[in-house]
């Protein structure tokens, strides 16, 4: 087994991002113009993993207001300058890729970004039963009902979570 490694996402890398998101989310997939928009407006919070010089896995988040995540596939023409919680929009990896820590690596650069950049929440929807892995990292569901239509683009058992930097 080689070793991954782990960088800035940029423009073409796009395609390979999408060939992850087609494995691990089939049922919610997103379209190109939307990972390419997030990387426009926060280059800093979109990555990639890589190995053998394929990607085999991304994390992409960006600052939102609190309470407002975007619903699935949905553009959001800019980064609001009075964003007060930073956003992990999706963490995938294929399954060749599990277990390795590449999530971990991930996870701690970008809990990085969002400190520099002065934020002292995080956010996410998790999807899938994966609550009880962002758990580990300090997350805990947030129910807040004004949520449900955005939450349910992600499917019936997404959840909205936070934790404090
Ligand atoms: C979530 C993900 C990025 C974690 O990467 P990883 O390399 O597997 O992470 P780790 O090895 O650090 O931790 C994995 C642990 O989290 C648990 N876990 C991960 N996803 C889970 C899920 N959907 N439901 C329940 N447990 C989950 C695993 O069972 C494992 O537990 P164990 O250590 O007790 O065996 C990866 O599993 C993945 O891509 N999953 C599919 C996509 C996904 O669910 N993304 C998160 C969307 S919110």
């Amino acid at each position: 087994m080689t070793s991954f490694t782990f960088s800035r996402a940029v423009s073409s890398d796009l395609d390979g991002v999408l060939s992850v998101q087609a494995v691990v989310f089939p049922a919610f997939q997103e379209a190109k113009a939307t990972f390419a928009e997030r990387l426009r407006l926060y280059p800093d919070g979109f990555f990639v993993v890589k190995e053998d010089g394929d990607i085999k896995g991304y994390l992409v988040s960006y600052p939102v207001y609190r309470f407002r995540p975007p619903p699935l596939d949905t553009l959001i023409g800019t980064i609001s300058p009075g964003s007060d919680a930073y956003y992990v929009h999706d963490l995938s990896l294929l399954p060749e890729m599990r277990g390795r820590g590449a999530a971990v690596a991930m996870i701690e650069a970008m809990t990085d970004v969002a400190r520099n950049a002065g934020f002292t929440r995080m956010a996410l929807t998790a999807v899938g039963g994966a609550d009880i892995f962002w758990r580990r990292f300090g997350f805990a569901v947030v129910s807040v009902k004004a949520l449900e239509p955005s939450l349910f683009t992600y499917g019936a058992d997404a959840v909205y979570m936070e934790r404090m930097l």
